[in-house]
């Protein structure tokens, strides 16, 4: 049997990808290049030395979909595929919920029809809004603040409502915090297109000289030193948060939520030091306006994946720098 990965190509789906095939998971691979590229499948497979089926279907193509379900014998979903960009989704709500809310109920329809009913969910920290306080625990207040988090949240309730009706349904709520770095051999790794609209890699694209300066929206927020807070974890560290979750699902039942994070809050300044000193290099920066919609800070108690998931974050915020502007310099060679 296995693991169905929709956005398998994606940043964060292509790193699952290595780690559940290094686990011994077979997988088939699912996606529609909007944000990622087809010479990724090949760096997957480059990576583990072992191959796997691929589709290029959108899920918002009922035929595609129910083909890979037809064709394969599917355990289990991680379901990545999705657009996630705050902005953009401000700007464009219609594409993000239809494209997030309709895709998913395409593909749980399908689910449904060959009777696969466990699902691991790429969610998000958004789902939190602004903390009243951090760390953040599964147990807090849910809000979100743009349409982006909105379709995160309604999905989590959609998967939850499942559950309800039909406790078959396996639900796996993953909420990622702020996922930076690549893996290591520098083959795959973060390439959003166009101008950067997260942190990491508009730093990246200081440091190649692509853009002239970072700018740091705001330095005035209730923080150590007036910039935003953030969880950054690596994105082989959530990668593997997904092969425990996978494994743990296999004996849980019901819905189950677990926040991906480190429990370690980093400044926007302190992020450009730590990577000024990882790759030896100068970020220039200058201090901006706020960006509407950037909440002060946001970090993890990763308690629960640790004693449920059996999962901790193993790299620090050193080697997510390195790996990020190595995977950047390996772009360049290429
Ligand atoms: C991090 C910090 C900014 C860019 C978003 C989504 C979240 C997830 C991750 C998808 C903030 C500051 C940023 C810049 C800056 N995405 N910043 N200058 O907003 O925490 O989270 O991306 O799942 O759902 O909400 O990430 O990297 O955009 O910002 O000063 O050019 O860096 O203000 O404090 P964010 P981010």
């Amino acid at each position: 049997m296995s693991v169905l990965v929709t956005g398998g190509a994606g940043f964060i789906g292509s790193h699952t990808c290595v780690e559940l095939l290094n686990s011994g998971e077979e997988i088939v691979v699912l996606d529609n290049f909007c944000n990622s590229k087809p010479e990724v499948l090949d760096k997957i497979r480059q990576l583990t030395g072992k191959d796997f089926k691929f589709y290029e279907v959108d899920l918002l193509d009922p035929d595609g979909v129910e083909k890979v379900f037809a064709e394969n014998d599917i355990e289990i979903v991680i379901h990545f595929a999705g657009l996630k960009a705050v902005g953009e989704s401000v700007q464009k709500p219609l594409k993000y919920y239809h494209n997030n809310i309709t895709g998913t109920l395409i593909l749980c329809e399908a689910m449904k029809r060959h009777n696969v009913k466990k699902i691991v969910f790429s969610s998000s920290a958004t789902v939190y809004g602004n903390p009243h306080t951090v760390p953040i625990k599964e147990d807090f207040p849910l809000s979100t603040t743009n349409p982006y988090g909105s379709t995160k949240l309604m999905l989590e309730r959609i998967l939850t409502d499942l559950n309800v009706a039909d406790p078959e349904w396996n639900v796996t709520l993953l909420r990622y915090f702020n996922p930076i770095g690549a893996h290591k051999s520098g083959l795959i790794g973060e390439n959003p297109n166009g101008i950067p609209n997260n942190l990491m890699p508009y730093i990246c694209q200081v440091a190649n000289g692509t853009l002239p300066r970072l700018n740091v929206f705001g330095d005035d927020y209730p923080t150590p030193d007036g910039t935003g807070v953030r969880d950054y974890i690596h994105v082989v560290d959530l990668a593997v948060g997904h092969v425990k979750a996978v494994e743990r699902a296999r004996e849980l039942d019901g819905v189950n939520i677990y926040n991906l994070g480190t429990g370690t809050g980093y400044s926007v300044l302190d992020i450009v030091k730590a990577f000024e000193k990882a790759n030896n290099l100068k970020i220039p920066y200058v201090i901006a306006p706020r960006r509407a919609g950037d909440i002060p800070a946001c970090y993890a108690d990763p308690t629960k994946a640790k004693e449920v998931l059996g999962w901790e974050a193993q790299y620090g915020i050193e080697e997510m720098c390195r790996d990020s502007w190595n995977y950047m310099l390996k772009q360049k060679e290429n």
